[in-house]
């Protein structure tokens, strides 16, 4: 059966995609091949590459499976698997921004891709310029001749800005510039990058593909334009992942739909809850109506995640910190996605211009899969210490 061709639910193409239990003697889940060494039948064989499968790190069945599952959900010509999230979104610049080139780059970005931009890329020749995240269509008056990447992040890591995405990738491609996204928040699931323009789709599956916070891994996928020139990126660059996470990460995406549709319903559910609180000031959450970009949100997503932030109403930082170490259930720790849920302290220093207008400390929440009650009354115990 051509699964591919049938018109499938997210669930059950969640469920099916990726491999075919034919090809493995009908156990339903695809090897994990460990691999360096392939061998060939013959020398012509050898000399002209043709076969399958090659060298380790140019793919496996476990890494076909992973990508063909990611291009099902993404509608994509093809994906990369690189090692972890950060990979993902080096990876592509590197196969797309050349020397004497300018790239545009939200300033509502993940940090440690600024980080690599503004080290690595630069050292390289590329000039690098962060856009407001809210630019739109506006971000033609940026784009130079020399301009090869427009790279985008929706919602914006830590204060969730939407972007208006059809909008900056109209403008791009116009212009001939590649449009790369981070769509991680979002997955492929309540967000589909390259039926709104983008050319690039990027997402650290070490959070909700994988969801138990014990693996990195990343994934990439292009469409037809672009896949040839990121795919020759990846095998240059030998950037590949070893084959026990991809396959963790295939075992993830069975379940991602119903992971994701329960943190999206506990999410919102306490992000509405948080709103009533007092010593908070702003719940920065893209689904809900007090969001500036919530009509943004609904106009071009299917549904919202489990992490967003909080501003705690004019509390100082120990104050902050008091709230922070209040917390029995949420877990002080970097990351989301995964079936616990965390907290951490938001720092926007590094922006230049999506600073936002917030009059006290911002906390980004990860809401895991634990019962909302007990969640709630975590953050009781926060509030609680933070107006001791
Ligand atoms: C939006 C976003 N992109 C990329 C990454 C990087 O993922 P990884 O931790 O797998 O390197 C993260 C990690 O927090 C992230 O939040």
């Amino acid at each position: 059966m051509n699964k591919t061709k049938l018109k499938l639910g997210t669930n059950t193409r969640l469920a099916h995609s990726g491999s075919n239990p034919r090809d493995f003697h009908g156990f339903v889940n695809p090897p994990v091949v460990h691999a360096s060494t392939v061998l060939f039948p013959n020398t012509a064989t050898l000399v002209n590459r043709s076969q399958k499968y090659t060298y380790g790190t140019r793919g496996t069945p476990t890494t076909d499976a992973l990508a063909t599952a990611i291009d099902e959900l993404e509608g994509s010509a093809g994906t990369i698997i690189v090692p972890s999230g950060l990979a993902a979104v080096t990876v592509p610049l590197l196969a797309f921004a050349a020397s004497g080139d300018h790239i545009l780059i939200t300033d509502s970005v993940y940090s440690p891709t600024r980080q690599f931009a503004d080290t690595m890329l630069t050292r390289l020749g590329v000039e690098v310029e962060y856009y407001d995240p809210y630019i739109g269509a506006g971000i033609a008056a940026l784009i130079r001749p020399n301009t090869s990447v427009v790279f985008t992040e929706s919602p914006g890591s830590n204060t969730f800005e939407v972007q208006d995405i059809p909008a900056i990738s109209a403008a791009a491609r116009k212009a001939g510039a590649v449009v790369m996204m981070d769509n991680t928040w979002a997955t492929p699931l309540y967000f589909k990058p390259l039926e709104n323009g983008v050319d690039i789709s990027i997402h650290a599956a070490t959070k909700y593909p994988a969801g138990h916070s014990d693996v990195l891994l990343g994934t990439v996928s292009a469409n037809e334009q672009y896949w040839q020139r990121l795919h020759d990126g990846f095998i240059a660059l030998g950037c590949c992942a070893a084959p026990d996470d991809v396959y963790q990460v295939l075992r993830g995406l069975r379940t991602m739909g119903i992971r994701l549709d329960h943190q999206r319903k506990s999410a919102f559910d306490i992000a509405q809850w948080l709103e009533t609180c007092s010593g908070i000031s702003k719940v920065l959450h893209p689904a809900l109506p007090s969001h500036p970009d919530h009509a943004l949100w609904q106009r071009d997503f299917s549904g919202s995640s489990g992490v967003f932030s909080i501003v705690l109403d004019k509390a100082s930082q120990a104050q902050a910190h008091a709230f922070l170490d209040a917390l029995q259930i949420f877990g002080l720790g970097f990351s989301w996605g995964g079936y616990e849920s965390l907290a951490v302290p938001v720092s926007l220093s590094d922006r230049t211009l999506a600073k936002g207008d917030y009059d006290g400390p911002v906390i980004r929440l990860q809401i895991g899969l634990e019962d909302i009650e007990d969640l709630k009354a975590d953050l009781t115990r926060g509030l609680e210490a933070l107006s001791a």
